[in-house]
């Protein structure tokens, strides 16, 4: 389909971007990919295992194909993620005697010292072309009194693993813009949980840009103006916002299942990612990206979480085609 609308040309208020394997960037896949998007986020080329899966030996053997093709189109890169308590190999929570590791002074200090080698490798060996980091990701857990979830990360370092990372990134990559990321902001208690932590760290002086909404939402929640509350909250803080990770469920909970996606949920989708887009178009002044996490149905991560099952959250079908989801996004009206 070439002779639709590029979302690229119609959506001009911020980059929008898709999350992309290496194989979606060949092939018909590339051509959708170059002809709607202008950003892409490798899915998981970045993440720690796949770029340091043993201690100091980098590899950068899966990100590097992205980041050409990127760069042969002419398309933004968001880095994601430089620190997450997933995907990240054991040997990182493993102490000098073999050990898992423990809250002691030794123990942190190895901790930190890891981290901060990881971010000056990765970041270091991609400079200007990776222009966002999510440096770190999913650290809220509002059911907790400090609202931090129980991460080894946080078990270890407390904040400082948060403190290193930002100062860090900021020190190898100056000029990108550093995110810290999280899924179910919309959620009052952990938009909250997240705006305090920000409010707190970048009142210390640690270098957060902007706050990432990941935005895995379904047909039915939340409603749109439980996600405007989400971006006003976070206004009178002055920082970036963005949309990472964004995809619409076709199920409402974890126990339907189609064996086709349904005429009437594919058309909630569109009014969904119809309502979405422009309320982001209203808050360009402070959204700085909004990402796709798929380029299309044939491939998707809600395939199987958070149980097996063919889902239809994109904006393209497992062929490849517009759907109407499509439509709400370049056609509004
Ligand atoms: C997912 C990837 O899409 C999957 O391929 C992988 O198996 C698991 O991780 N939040 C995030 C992303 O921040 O990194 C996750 O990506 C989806 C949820």
């Amino acid at each position: 389909q070439t002779d639709i609308p590029r979302i690229r040309d119609v959506v001009t208020e911020f980059p929008v971007g898709a999350a992309i394997t290496a194989a979606e960037t060949l092939g018909v896949h590339g051509e959708l990919l170059a002809r709607h998007f202008t950003s892409v986020t490798p899915g998981n080329a970045l993440k720690w295992d796949a770029t340091e899966p043993a201690e100091n030996s980098f590899t950068y053997a899966q990100a590097d194909p992205l980041l050409a093709y990127a760069k042969a189109h002419g398309l933004a890169v968001r880095g994601h993620t430089l620190v997450w308590h997933n995907q990240t190999p054991a040997w990182v929570f493993t102490g000098a005697d073999g050990e898992p590791m423990t809250a002691t002074a030794a123990d942190k200090a190895l901790l930190l010292s890891r981290l901060e080698n990881h971010i000056r490798n990765v970041a270091a060996h991609y400079g200007d072309d990776i222009a966002t980091w999510d440096v770190v990701n999913e650290v809220i857990d509002e059911s907790q009194a400090d609202g931090m979830r129980r991460s080894t990360w946080y078990e270890i370092t407390g904040l400082d693993y948060i403190r290193t990372a930002f100062r860090v990134a900021r020190e190898v990559a100056p000029q990108a813009t550093l995110i810290i990321n999280d899924y179910n902001t919309n959620v009052p208690a952990k938009r909250d949980a997240l705006y305090d932590l920000v409010a707190q760290l970048r009142g210390e002086g640690v270098p957060i840009d902007g706050v990432g909404h990941q935005m895995h939402v379904n047909v039915g929640w939340p409603t749109i103006a439980e996600t405007e509350a989400m971006l006003r909250k976070f206004v009178p803080l002055g920082i970036e916002q963005q949309i990472t990770e964004l995809d619409v469920s076709i199920y409402r909970d974890s126990t339907e299942t189609f064996e086709v996606p349904p005429a009437d949920r594919l058309l909630a989708q569109a009014y969904a990612y119809r309502d979405l887009f422009a309320l982001f178009r209203r808050y360009a002044a402070d959204i700085t990206s909004v990402t796709l996490w798929g380029l299309a149905d044939d491939n998707t991560w809600l395939d199987t979480f958070p149980v097996t099952r063919k889902d239809a959250p994109l904006l393209f079908d497992t062929r490849l085609q517009a759907k109407q989801a499509y439509w709400g996004v370049v056609d509004p009206s």
